[in-house]
């Protein structure tokens, strides 16, 4: 199973809260992975990209339809990729008619969203789990922590600060961590080249998968 794209938080029927993911980094994984032979189930976000071939795709708007798509449908999978940028947050309210002007100032009070890859990373029997980092600062150690916190056995971390990485181009450079402490990183490719990267890495984890395990006492 591969996520991608943005999720949309709906203020009202014509207002959202989402962000820049186009879903390239996402549909690039799973058509690597479905030219591989993979069966793929794509979980996106809306996005202007065309399916690729051979591809199972579930289109999702909100990051509770996201948790919903892959839940209930993580037990069909050996591997999730979560390269969407899933909200963290929601509106409280979601009015059913379009909020009219008032005052100059408005305030939007928001709730937290269930973290779909966590809740993943603590089930008992779980896929191989890769989780993606979006940080603009303090890479290597926000990635780490997530790579820990969410019990994963790798992730992708980008500098989405940098124009030519992350959100919405055609490249990205990454460094892939891994639960063993390994790391790799992958300068300035394609985001269909850094796609085969992560596809090598995770079918050489899952071959020899690491001799280390992570105590839920330790994730925190
Ligand atoms: O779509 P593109 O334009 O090609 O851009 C690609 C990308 C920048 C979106 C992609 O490379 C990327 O970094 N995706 C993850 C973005 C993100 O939301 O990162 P995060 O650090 O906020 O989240 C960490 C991980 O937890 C991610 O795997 C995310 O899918 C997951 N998550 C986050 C919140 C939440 N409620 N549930 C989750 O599962």
């Amino acid at each position: 199973m591969v996520t991608a794209g943005p999720t949309r938080e709906e203020l009202d029927p014509v207002r959202y809260i989402s962000n820049h993911s186009s879903g390239k980094m996402g549909y690039a994984i799973a058509r690597a992975a479905a030219r591989r032979g993979a069966r793929v189930i794509l979980v996106s976000g809306p996005v202007s990209l065309a399916p690729p071939c051979g591809v199972e795709l579930v289109a999702v708007g909100s990051a509770e339809e996201m948790r919903a798509a892959v839940t209930g449908r993580v037990d069909e999978c050996s591997v999730v990729i979560k390269a969407a940028a899933v909200a963290d947050y929601r509106p409280l309210e979601r009015s059913g008619n379009k909020v009219k002007k008032q005052a100059d100032e408005l305030t939007i009070r928001l709730t937290r969203n269930t973290d779909i890859l966590a809740e993943l990373g603590s089930r008992e029997r779980r896929p191989f789990l890769v989780g993606f980092a979006a940080e603009t600062d303090n890479l290597e150690s926000y990635a780490t922590r997530k790579l820990r916190e969410k019990n994963l056995d790798m992730i992708v971390a980008n500098d989405v600060s940098q124009s030519d990485a992350g959100f919405n181009v055609e490249t990205n450079r990454a460094l892939l961590l891994f639960r063993d402490s390994r790391r790799l990183e992958c300068p300035l490719m394609s985001k269909e080249e850094l796609a085969n990267v992560i596809l090598d890495q995770v079918a050489a984890e899952r071959a020899a998968p690491a001799q280390f395990s992570i105590s839920p006492a330790d994730r925190g």
